[in-house]
């Protein structure tokens, strides 16, 4: 049969775009998304939703600023976890010099969107530092659309349990012990009086710290938002409302003075895994697990999840997500970012298998992995 010359084009073309199909992750490479560009979607998590998935993330620009928000929330969707298709900007930032507290130059880090099922809504919630003032304002912050891909309407941020105590938190602890607040930080008196409710006292009115962050959604659809407060010193873990936009008012601190930020939470056989790193700005360091049969814990501290060469800085990256794989029970992707704060656009993206040996979470580096190795638990994870 003869072909006319646009024919064999549209031939050839299909051609090409059939071989740039992405059949396997390669964490810390480019990764284009379907017009070729790399993802451009850090600190990201992803909303499993009819049958695709969604990535959400910073959209980071090139250069000094590139770290504040310049543009909003990128999102990306996908049908096999490899190939990813640009959706646009799902926030996008207020003007400049508009007032809006998510303005051009706010930062606006870590997003996660979860679908709620009671309003039909899609509710994200990110980390939001306010314009010009660095890190300290410390917010949680709430948008929300009618699809997936947005746009989303800003709602507003918030600073979580003001007012209210912690589960457990003793009487006696409700009281400011004499000279606590000239105690030196990282002594073991300091860090008993961080256990016992130092900065929780503190920030009780103006309601506690909220800067890197999750959320997660149980099996009960009821939703936690978990962020590193206190001075990124304690984690806690909030309750949201049924319509997953605001607080219940019920919290607890998880690892009291352990320093962690990134949070990452997953359930499998109805215990709690939560991966986190320690706090040294956007220098990696080595990752930390801990698991909890409650949300609400007791968390018993694990070790490192990371093995082998670099499980000393988890590849150089810093935990965003653990990502459930939908149809596959048990199986799940540890989502870290390897960020280049000098020019953030360029930040890689170590995504990889997470097993478990008993209740310790494990990663281990692999260049190149496919999700059949789910179906191999035991196999290495090599790729075709
Ligand atoms: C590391 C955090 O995990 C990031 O989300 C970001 O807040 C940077 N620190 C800022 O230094």
């Amino acid at each position: 049969m003869k072909k006319t010359l646009l024919g064999l084009l549209l031939t050839l073309a299909s051609a090409t775009q059939a071989q740039q199909k992405l059949t396997a992750f390669e964490p810390g490479k480019v990764w284009p998304d379907d017009k070729g560009t790399h993802l451009n979607a850090h600190g990201a998590g992803v909303l499993y939703d009819k049958g695709r998935y969604y990535l959400f993330g910073e959209h980071k620009i090139a250069g000094p600023r590139g770290n504040s928000a310049q543009v909003g929330v990128h999102c990306y969707s996908s049908t096999d976890l490899y190939n990813w298709k640009d959706e646009g900007i799902a926030l996008t930032v207020a003007p400049e010099g508009s007032g809006s507290e998510i303005e051009k130059g706010s930062v606006i880090e870590r997003p996660k969107v979860v679908f709620n099922k009671k309003t039909g809504k899609y509710v994200m919630w990110f980390h939001l530092e306010l314009k010009g003032k660095g890190y300290s304002a410390a917010r949680t912050a709430v948008a929300v659309s009618d699809k997936a891909t947005g746009p989303y309407a800003y709602m507003r941020s918030y600073r979580p349990g003001a007012g209210q105590w912690p589960l457990g938190f003793k009487e006696e602890w409700k009281q400011p012990a004499p000279n606590e607040a000239n105690l030196k930080w990282w002594t073991p008196e300091w860090r008993k009086a961080v256990t016992e409710g130092l900065f929780v006292r503190r920030d009780l009115q103006p309601g506690q710290m909220a800067r890197d962050m999750t959320v997660f959604v149980d099996d009960d659809g009821k939703a936690y938002n978990i962020h590193s407060s206190e001075e990124n010193l304690t984690l806690h873990v909030a309750e949201l409302t049924d319509d997953y936009q605001g607080f219940t008012g019920r919290w607890n601190t998880i690892a009291p003075a352990g320093h962690n930020e990134a949070p990452a939470l997953c359930k499998r056989n109805g215990k709690y895994y939560l991966i986190t790193s320690g706090c040294t700005g956007w220098a990696p360091n080595a990752a930390r697990s801990f698991v909890s049969s409650s949300i609400w814990g007791p968390w018993q501290q694990l070790g490192n999840p990371a093995t082998g060469p670099d499980a000393d800085s988890t590849y150089h990256s810093q935990s965003t997500y653990i990502l459930p794989v939908a149809g596959k029970k048990n199986a799940f992707i540890f989502m870290a970012d390897r960020w280049t704060p000098k020019n953030p656009i360029e930040g890689g993206y170590i995504w990889l298998p997470l097993s478990f040996e008993g209740d310790q979470p494990r990663l281990q580096w692999a260049d190149r992995w496919n999700l059949g190795v789910f179906d191999q638990p035991k196999k290495a994870a090599v790729a075709q």
